[in-house]
């Protein structure tokens, strides 16, 4: 991603890098198969978090026998320990609608939309302005660039919810519903999207992928990365580090070289304790496990996921209950209570982390948590509740001692012990 001069909205720097070329290029040369071919060829994996071939995508709602479609560029970011779209969106958000553009006229779009989480204020507000230069030079609106060609964007200030943020609750509330999941499969929004019609939902940073991929060619793209992961990938890196932030690096750099040479290692001589790779609704490596390659296949065959690379780092001087107390909090508050086994399992996770955390559970509550994450994995509409049950699992498959320690002195061993009455 290229860091320009000047405020993040207006055209000029971007326009001087080559920006909306590949935008002309899509408008004058390409045709839409050129353009999905050139994608699959790239080998560009979604960015949102679970990694599908972004050309497949496309291909299908190209080619779909419904000619009415939508296009919804996905900025509803809310993953624990995730800021990249939000850094996209605020610094370079002519590079995200010189994306949409494109995704929008390859597929044919009746109406085009970017769904922003309401709590990103400003990054919305530069996205608005930096519509508003593009359109007044003229590069979407009416005859675009004289063409013929008649493409808006809208922008969509979506809701603050974890759960809005999955594609099938944002696309039920920006039809005015509730903003809960749907069944998928079979309702993937490819065939059944906004107002039932095929519809491509993209992430904010796939979709700033794209103008450099049609600009530089497949070619260049695939320079970095592993061959089934290609490119970069921008990790959102937090907790324990020394220099915290959004590191574009590429796919497949270790664990240890993210944190080490982007984050500036663990401060004042801690050590690491554990990672999340891909933040809390993937399972935890150890200190032991820091050379595993950061890509989509390789998270996952070592049993863990790269998610949206929300990298969280957690040192030796923290307590692995209550840092796990904290994410099964967060998913508590998180679940929108359609699915019963969601809805009731991560209270019950929750309390019964709370209850081990403040030194009241007993072995007998660590057997119901795994029984509890056994019954409750992959029974909702979303991922919410698998996330929430994959975070406990991996606390106690790793920390188990941590877990007895807390039963064994009925406190939390990382709190002073108390000495005495009122203390
Ligand atoms: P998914 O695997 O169901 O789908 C991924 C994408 O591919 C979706 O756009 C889906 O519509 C599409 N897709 C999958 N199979 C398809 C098929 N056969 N035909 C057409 N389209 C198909 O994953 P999902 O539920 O969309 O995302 C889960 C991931 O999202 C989790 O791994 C988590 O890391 C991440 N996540 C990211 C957040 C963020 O703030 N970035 C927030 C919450 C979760």
């Amino acid at each position: 991603m290229q860091k320009l001069e000047g405020a993040p909205w207006e055209i000029d720097p971007y326009l001087k890098t080559g920006g909306y070329e590949a935008w002309r290029k899509c408008l004058k040369e390409l045709t839409p198969n050129d353009i999905v071919g050139e994608i699959k060829k790239a080998g560009l994996r979604g960015r949102g978090g679970a990694g599908f071939p972004t050309g497949t995508k496309w291909d299908k709602v190209l080619n779909h026998r419904v000619q009415e479609r939508y296009f919804v560029c996905n900025a509803g970011e809310h993953e624990p320990g995730t800021f990249k779209d939000r850094h996209l969106l605020k610094h370079i958000p002519h590079q995200l609608i010189e994306g949409c553009l494109i995704a929008s006229r390859t597929v044919n779009a009746k109406a085009s939309y970017i769904y922003v989480n309401h709590e990103y204020a400003e990054e919305e507000a530069n996205l608005r302005k930096a519509i508003t230069q593009a359109r007044e030079r003229g590069l979407l609106g009416k005859n675009i660039l004289g063409t013929g060609v008649d493409l808006d964007l809208e922008v969509y200030s979506g809701h603050g919810s974890y759960v809005a943020g999955e594609e099938t609750a944002m696309l039920e509330s920006m039809q005015g519903r509730p903003a809960m999941p749907r069944q998928k499969p079979p309702f993937y929004p490819t065939d059944f999207g906004l107002y039932g019609k095929p519809t491509l939902v993209n992430n904010v940073e796939t979709l700033c992928n794209i103008p450099q991929i049609l600009k530089n060619g497949a070619a260049w793209f695939t320079q970095v990365g592993t061959e089934k992961c290609p490119g970069t990938m921008l990790f959102s890196l937090s907790g324990s580090v020394n220099r915290p932030g959004v590191y574009e690096m590429p796919m497949g750099v270790t664990i240890r070289d993210l944190i080490e040479t982007c984050g500036g290692g663990v401060p004042n001589g801690r050590k690491i304790k554990a990672v999340f790779p891909g933040g809390p609704a993937f399972s935890m490596v150890t200190a032991d496990q820091l050379d595993l390659p950061m890509d989509f296949d390789s998270l996952k065959k070592a049993g863990t996921g790269l998610g949206s690379a929300g990298t969280i780092v957690i040192d030796d001087a923290t307590c692995m209950v209550a840092a796990t107390l904290k994410y099964s909090n967060f998913f508590k508050g998180e679940s929108c209570g359609q699915c019963p086994p969601c809805r009731m399992g991560t209270i019950n996770l929750a309390t019964l982390m709370d209850k081990i955390e403040r030194g009241e559970g007993s072995r007998k509550d660590l057997d119901s948590l795994l029984q509890l994450c056994g019954f409750v994995k992959g029974t909702g509409y979303c991922t919410l509740i698998t996330g929430a049950a994959v975070l406990v699992q991996s606390s106690l498959r790793l920390f188990q001692h941590e877990f007895e320690e807390h039963i064994r002195l009925q406190r939390c061993p990382f709190q002073p012990a108390r000495t005495g009455a009122g203390a």
